[in-house]
């Protein structure tokens, strides 16, 4: 067929597999041109078919060598239907992995079900043993509680009062005031329970009752702070609340792991377009003035770039990472320098629809977003057929 990007809201409901491949392999050779890094042999990644997860997996093998199990939920095509990106990124990792000689499967299914925990363990026994690194890379809207079987969504609100700010459509350019009502009780509970910590902790003590953590074990979660501006509907928000309890059980999880030698690290990452930053409302503007100004500075980092340096020079670097007062690594470090945030918040006041194209990088952003679909990449000519039906040699 011939696949062309359609739109629902923000969210994109087709996908190119060769454009997804062409995405991954490009990621594959910024690392491939990178130092080896002498660090995990086993990984396990949860959240592994796009964003940083899929960076995490893809640093994993050919930064380290390492053999990877990736669990995702993603639709393979059916009819008319193209597959979701991550399905086409997960084929194209695993063929490439597999041509390099490395291991390399994929787990499709709820990663917070009871089920699709023991189909993975099962994997780690049958394939590798045991696993040295476990990353929590999960981005999800709504989860079902395994023991209780409650339906939990989350939601992106402000707490307390409501939060207006600016807003851009980043396919028309057009900029509008946006307010978002404060959450109740209830959604603060459901979102802590969607994206905060628990599942990661039954991941880790189902992984542990089954004896398939190697001593010396890394697990490592990801989170966000960001600037003032962001904080009512991100870091003080719904969300906030959720990566609170995100950063507190990577303390639990480091107690619990210290018997084996291990560590629990959770990373504070940089803000970027990925299928879930979308979705927050205002974070798209603050994303295009921010890469912007970093890019101007020669300061600009994708996925790939953040997860390789948090590898190489944090987590398998050789020494202890460095942490800030919260026992928290800071990759976003280069994000929060103090002249970076003061031209964002410089633009901020002054950016509109006339001016975007000059103040930000609206047109990185939108191209970018593309992209993350397989769409808007060189050398791909979609004009011509494609095969949608991809499959993931590990799953047919
Ligand atoms: P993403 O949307 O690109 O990836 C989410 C992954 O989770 C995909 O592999 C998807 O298949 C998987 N997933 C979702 N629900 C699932 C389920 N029920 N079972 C199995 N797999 C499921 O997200 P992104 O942005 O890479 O986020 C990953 C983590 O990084 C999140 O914790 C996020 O808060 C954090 N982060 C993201 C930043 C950003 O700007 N994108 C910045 C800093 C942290």
């Amino acid at each position: 067929m011939i696949i062309k990007p359609k739109f629902r809201g923000f969210i994109c409901t087709t996908a190119h597999p060769e454009g997804c491949q062409a995405q991954v392999e490009e990621q594959i050779r910024y690392v491939l041109e990178q130092n080896k890094i002498s660090g995990p042999k086993n990984v396990l990644i949860i959240g592994a078919s796009t964003g940083y997860g899929l960076a995490s997996r893809i640093v994993s093998t050919f930064g380290c060598g390492a053999n990877t199990i990736g669990v995702s939920f993603e639709r393979p095509s059916s009819g008319k239907r193209t597959a979701t990106a991550g399905w086409y990124n997960t084929a194209a990792f695993e063929k490439n992995a597999r041509q390099a000689g490395v291991k390399a499967y994929s787990i499709n299914g709820d990663a917070f079900s009871d089920e699709i925990k023991q189909e993975t363990i099962a994997l780690i026994q049958a394939e590798m043993g045991q696993v040295d690194l476990v990353i929590y890379s999960l981005a999800s809207p709504k989860r079902t509680h395994p023991h209780t079987g409650e339906q939990l969504n989350s939601v992106l609100k402000p707490i307390g009062q409501s939060y207006t700010n600016k807003n851009v459509d980043f396919h028309t350019g057009e900029i509008k005031s946006l307010t978002v009502e404060p959450a109740t009780e209830e959604e603060i509970r459901q979102t802590i329970a969607v994206m905060g910590g628990e599942d990661w902790q039954m991941w880790i003590d189902a992984l542990d009752q089954a004896d398939v953590l190697a001593e010396g074990v890394t697990t490592l979660a990801y989170s966000y702070i960001g600037p003032a501006l962001t904080h009512p509907i991100y870091r003080e928000g719904t969300v906030g609340r959720a990566k609170d309890h995100l950063e507190e059980t990577a303390q639990i999880l480091q107690r619990k792991l210290e018997a084996k030698q291990g560590r629990a690290f959770v990373s504070i990452n940089k803000a970027l377009v990925t299928q879930s930053s979308a979705a927050i409302p205002v974070v798209p503007l603050y994303v295009s003035l921010l890469y912007r100004i970093m890019k101007e500075e020669g300061l600009h980092e994708g996925c790939i770039e953040q997860i390789y340096r948090l590898f190489a020079e944090e987590i398998f670097g050789g020494s202890l990472p460095h942490l800030d007062a919260k026992g928290r690594i800071r990759i976003d470090n280069l994000e929060m320098r103090e002249h970076v945030q003061a031209e964002v918040d410089k633009r901020w006041d002054t950016v509109n629809d006339q001016n975007l194209i000059a103040l930000s990088d609206i047109e990185g952003y939108r191209k970018e977003f593309f992209q993350l679909f397989g769409f808007e990449v060189a050398g791909i000519d979609y004009e011509q057929e494609t095969n949608a039906d991809v499959a993931i040699p590990s799953i047919d």
